[in-house]
């Protein structure tokens, strides 16, 4: 660990410590760890806490110390918007760059943000003044997707939730960051907006007026060490001043430590409550029929709810929908959804008939066992997980920012 990186911790603890308004003393009484720990790793003497202590402390100030130890600030800022749990703000923490600033609408996110990340202001975006708004290098802007999802209507930009892209370009205006960061789903790159362009076309045209040039591509996140495939387009905006090209970093070449299997094969948190969102009666009864590796397709006619005889009743009428996919061990996951329906998404464990636990459906967006999901509902959780940017997509993308942003 460096010098600088130790101090770090030192300083955030101090920092909580005095945000709650807590001497030292206190601090020592409530957590249980010695005020002379605290002494020292505070002022640096101590460069390093062992992961108990820095457990204590995170239950004592409401934040979680453990994620931070190993990150190495990099120098550059960055504003999450429409945060959520932060998948894409914690793979920019991790790649070293300091939040300045988060929002998010969503109420259930607050409790989660705050201990893993730090900070957030919840509040509908739009009537956020962005003249108040700390300056930040990067803009990420995790718009949501509903409006350009292919199983959503496709309203696109007309779409409320398509105006908020209007919304990121006011900050981009007021601000000026470097580099402005979009996500998006796969539906995207054919949406158009009142005049026919594409969203990639109309992004492109807006960011020109403003100053910045566009690079955009679809990727997929188990290119980037996340265990599961998951298509988003992400498209990076860079202020017309900074020189050089951006190119979206490589892919990895070896996926095996990235299957189901390999990915449930460790064991869970033993500090955590396992949570599972129980399925309802009639999926309960279906998945029993369905093997590992299979879907709906697998079970006899009869044992079939009324709807799902009508579909097959008339398979090519309906595209033969691959409903209640049970993934096998040995495959990548599919996509994490926010809805975490059996019906659509492959949420069923391969042997176990049940949902994937909180643990393991974040384990599929590499969110790291020490994060910690809190506050709100089971259902809330899943939410929060299958809407987040993969952690280690966001933080393959920090890193490749942070390497063109230093000019290498
Ligand atoms: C796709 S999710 C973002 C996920 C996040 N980037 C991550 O990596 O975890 C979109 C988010 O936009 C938020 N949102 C929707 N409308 C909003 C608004 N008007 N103002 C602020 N946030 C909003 C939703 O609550 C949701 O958390």
């Amino acid at each position: 660990m460096k010098e600088c990186e130790k101090l770090k911790i030192g300083q955030l603890i101090k920092e909580y410590r005095k945000k709650r308004d807590m001497t030292q003393e206190t601090l020592s009484i409530i957590s249980g760890v010695s005020l002379s720990s605290i002494e020292k790793i505070e002022s640096g003497v101590t460069k390093e806490l062992s992961d108990s202590s820095l457990k204590k402390l995170s239950n004592a100030l409401g934040h979680n110390f453990i994620l931070e130890k190993d990150f190495e600030p990099n120098g550059f800022t960055a504003m999450g918007l429409f945060c959520g749990a932060g998948g894409l703000d914690f793979g920019f923490k991790k790649a070293g760059f300091d939040i300045v600033y988060s929002n998010d609408v969503m109420q259930a996110a607050e409790e989660t943000y705050k201990y893993n990340i730090g900070d957030i202001e919840i509040k509908d975006f739009r009537d956020v003044d962005k003249t108040k708004l700390p300056y930040a290098d990067v803009v990420l802007a995790g718009i949501p997707c509903q409006p350009f999802s292919n199983a959503g209507s496709r309203k696109g930009i007309n779409d409320l939730r398509g105006q908020l892209f209007e919304e990121v370009i006011k900050t981009v205006d007021i601000i000026k960051p470097k580099i402005v960061l979009f996500e998006n789903v796969r539906g995207f790159l054919s949406s158009k907006d009142e005049n026919g362009l594409t969203m990639p076309e109309r992004i492109r045209k807006e960011l020109d007026n403003h100053g910045y040039r566009l690079y955009y591509k679809l990727l997929n996140a188990s290119d980037y060490n996340v265990p599961q495939n998951r298509y988003r387009v992400v498209m990076i905006g860079v202020r017309n001043d900074i020189a050089g090209d951006f190119e979206f970093p490589e892919p990895i070449e070896d996926k095996s430590k990235l299957t189901i299997g390999a990915t449930l094969n460790k064991p869970l948190p033993t500090d955590e409550q396992v949570e599972v969102w129980k399925l309802s009666p009639q999926s309960q009864d279906l998945i029993q029929h369905i093997p590992e590796g299979g879907s709906w397709k697998n079970v006899e006619y009869d044992l079939l709810p009324d709807r799902l005889k009508r579909i097959r009743d008339n398979m090519k009428r309906y595209h033969a929908p691959n409903f209640y996919r049970r993934f096998s061990r040995e495959e990548i996951m599919g996509t994490v959804t926010a809805a975490g329906t059996p019906e659509n998404s492959g949420i069923v464990h391969p042997v176990e008939n049940r949902r994937y636990s909180v643990r393991e459906i974040a384990r599929f967006q590499s969110f790291p066992d020490e994060f910690k999901f809190l506050g709100p509902s089971v259902q809330q959780k899943y939410k929060l997980i299958g809407n987040a940017v993969p952690v280690n997509l966001g933080f393959s993308l920090g890193k490749a920012l942070r390497e063109f942003l230093n000019g290498k």
